[in-house]
């Protein structure tokens, strides 16, 4: 028989953010106290959207902000909308609160953006914390009810000495963020985390141990990858470049060229990991229905792009900039988005500059 070989040396996120602090001399701990508070929000929020459809929902919950159940379920929809125009499901409105009650207890974050808040949260009682953070606690949240994997984006700012400590202070291109990353929530939670200048991480939670594992060191996007991720629903609205970009992937002119595989989940999170593990492209064009594109730049493009990047990876607005350079006027402002693998993502820049 095969015996299974126990690794008695795991590295877990605890001992990884710990190893990480250490090689940074001038380092406070305040990042990994805020890290092991990401990490309480992602294993409260999965073990939520495991329970969804078991846990009953008593009417008068002071714990989750729902009004006017009818499904004493966690499944469905919360009877509300955002700021971006979306429905909230129930979900939603518990992943943002445990995101935001996971922040504020750490002590070390000054505003926090979330999807589901209009207003940046600024908590005052901590007038002196350094960081500011972007997220979406629940990402392809219409996918939940199908049990089909969603996720919680992130990214994290250290504000400037002297920052006022307002909504302003987050108006930053991607590339002043110190770290960023997602957890998946799917088969098992997959946490993928990519600090400045550093290397992609991805970590599995093992729920018998309640720990995040390293699983994946060191992640590389392969160079390329005949997959390609879109709505295709959208393509009537497409710009030309776009449509010529994503017929160029279905019918090859070269001779012997095969067609691209489709395979897109509606769930960014999930279509962008299997991206980075597999190589291809994910893509949420701007188009005539959206000009600005569907995805927000603070908690969707930027932490995804910093984490392609990091993995070798490329990303790029509509207008074929560098998304980690894409500066924000609103906290909840949309881009263009297309990343995935290096030759992938210059095949679409290529078919864009033909056009301009
Ligand atoms: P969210 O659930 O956080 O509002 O994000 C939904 C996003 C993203 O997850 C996904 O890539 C995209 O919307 C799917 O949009 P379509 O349904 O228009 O394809
Ligand atoms: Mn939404
Ligand atoms: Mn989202
Ligand atoms: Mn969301």
């Amino acid at each position: 028989a095969v015996g299974e070989a126990i690794n008695t040396d795991i590295i877990t996120l605890t001992r990884f953010l710990t190893e990480e602090q250490t090689k940074h001399k001038e380092a406070t701990g305040d990042f990994t106290l805020l890290c092991h508070a990401l990490q309480f929000a992602f294993k409260s929020i999965s073990y939520y959207i495991r329970r969804a459809t078991l846990i009953n929902v008593c009417q008068t919950s002071q714990i989750i902000r729902v009004k006017r159940l009818t499904v004493f379920q966690l499944t469905g929809l919360a009877g509300s909308s955002n700021t971006t125009g979306d429905d909230q499901k129930k979900l939603d409105v518990i992943g943002n609160d445990l995101f935001i009650s996971a922040m504020r207890s750490c002590g070390r974050v000054r505003l926090l953006v979330s999807e589901e808040e209009e207003e940046c949260i600024i908590f005052d009682e901590f007038p002196t914390a350094r960081y500011a953070v972007a997220c979406d606690p629940i990402d392809g949240s219409s996918n939940l009810d199908a049990g089909v994997s969603v996720g919680t984006i992130f990214s994290v700012y250290k504000l400037e000495e002297g920052a006022k400590g307002t909504k302003e202070d987050l108006l930053l291109p991607g590339t002043e963020m110190v770290a960023s990353g997602f957890t998946m929530y799917g088969a098992s939670a997959q946490l993928v985390i990519t600090m400045k200048g550093g290397s992609v991480n991805g970590f599995t939670l093992d729920n018998n141990f309640g720990e995040f594992i390293l699983t994946h060191p060191n992640m590389r996007i392969p160079k390329k990858r005949a997959i390609y991720s879109v709505n295709e629903g959208n393509s009537l609205y497409w710009e030309e470049p776009v449509k010529e970009y994503i017929n160029g992937l279905k019918f090859p002119t070269e001779e012997g060229g095969k067609p691209y595989s489709a395979r897109y989940i509606g769930s960014m999170v999930a279509d962008a990991y299997r991206t980075l593990l597999y190589g291809g492209i994910f893509a949420y064009p701007a188009d005539k229905k959206s000009p600005k594109g569907k995805l927000r730049i603070l908690y969707e493009c930027a932490p995804m792009a910093m984490v392609f990047e990091n993995a070798g990876g490329l990303a790029v607005n509509s207008k074929m900039e560098r998304m980690m350079e894409v500066v924000p006027e609103h906290i909840h402002d949309r881009s263009g988005i297309f990343l995935g693998s290096e030759q992938e993502v210059q095949r679409v820049i290529d078919v864009h500059k033909k056009h301009q």
